[in-house]
């Protein structure tokens, strides 16, 4: 048990290391198999149930159905009803956040997250998370739920390093593997997948100061 709980700490200070160091950090097995299949059964379910929709781009009155830019579906989860299959996931974000604020005093506070479904030929272009309405949005989380995802699946994360856009990372979006980045820093975009593609991709936020406006609904 003690060298599990060393196992697990060790994790959250690699990414840490590598959030200060880069800016963005990758870290597989970050959730076992098993946490994923059971994320993957529910997704599904509720994706049978009609609980995902749409996603769109922009925030209050801006906010539209844009296929050109985005054609993935969302399931908002809602944090006062974390689901026993999710509670893991949201005990380790909880972990995390210590790790980072206590490091690089970000003061982050909370966590809002959706599922994202990509069916087959969908993508997101170039983007940042970060938009009017958004601004408390501060280090983006991304777990992959694609168990056996091969290279021919496409869906890759591109993740731009320098302002040209010359420099690139690509990511596959391997089950089970967490990707963390200063949601500020970097313009980003999902490449088409060839087959369904499933994450749940958050963000940790700063709470608002109290003449600010309170947090506007977004996707
Ligand atoms: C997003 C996003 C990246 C990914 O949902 O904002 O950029 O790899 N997702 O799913
Ligand atoms: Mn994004």
């Amino acid at each position: 048990m003690f060298l599990l709980v060393a196992a697990v700490k060790q994790q959250y200070n690699k990414i840490v290391a590598e959030l200060i160091d880069s800016g963005f950090s990758v870290t597989d097995h970050f959730m076992s198999a098993a946490e994923v299949r059971a994320l993957v059964d529910e997704a599904h379910r509720l994706f049978e149930q009609g609980e995902f929709r749409h996603a769109r781009v922009g925030t209050g009155e801006q906010l539209t159905k844009a296929p050109e830019i985005r054609s993935d579906r969302i399931h908002w989860i809602d944090p006062l009803q974390i689901s026993h299959t999710q509670q893991p996931y949201w005990d380790k974000l909880g972990e995390l956040k210590l790790a980072i604020n206590s490091e690089l005093f970000l003061g982050l506070f909370e966590f809002e997250g959706h599922l994202a479904l990509y069916p087959a030929g969908s993508f997101y272009g170039k983007h940042y998370d970060r938009f009017e309405g958004t601004a408390h949005r501060v280090v983006t989380a991304i777990l992959y739920l694609n168990e056996g995802w091969q290279h021919e699946d496409g869906g890759l994360l591109r993740i731009y390093l320098n302002e040209d856009e010359s420099e690139y990372r690509d990511i596959e979006p391997l089950g089970g593997r967490l990707v963390c980045f200063i949601t500020e820093r970097f313009l980003h975009e999902v490449l088409p997948a060839n087959t369904e593609r499933l994450s749940l991709t958050g963000w940790f936020r700063v709470r608002p100061l109290q003449d600010e406006h309170p947090f506007v609904s977004i996707n």
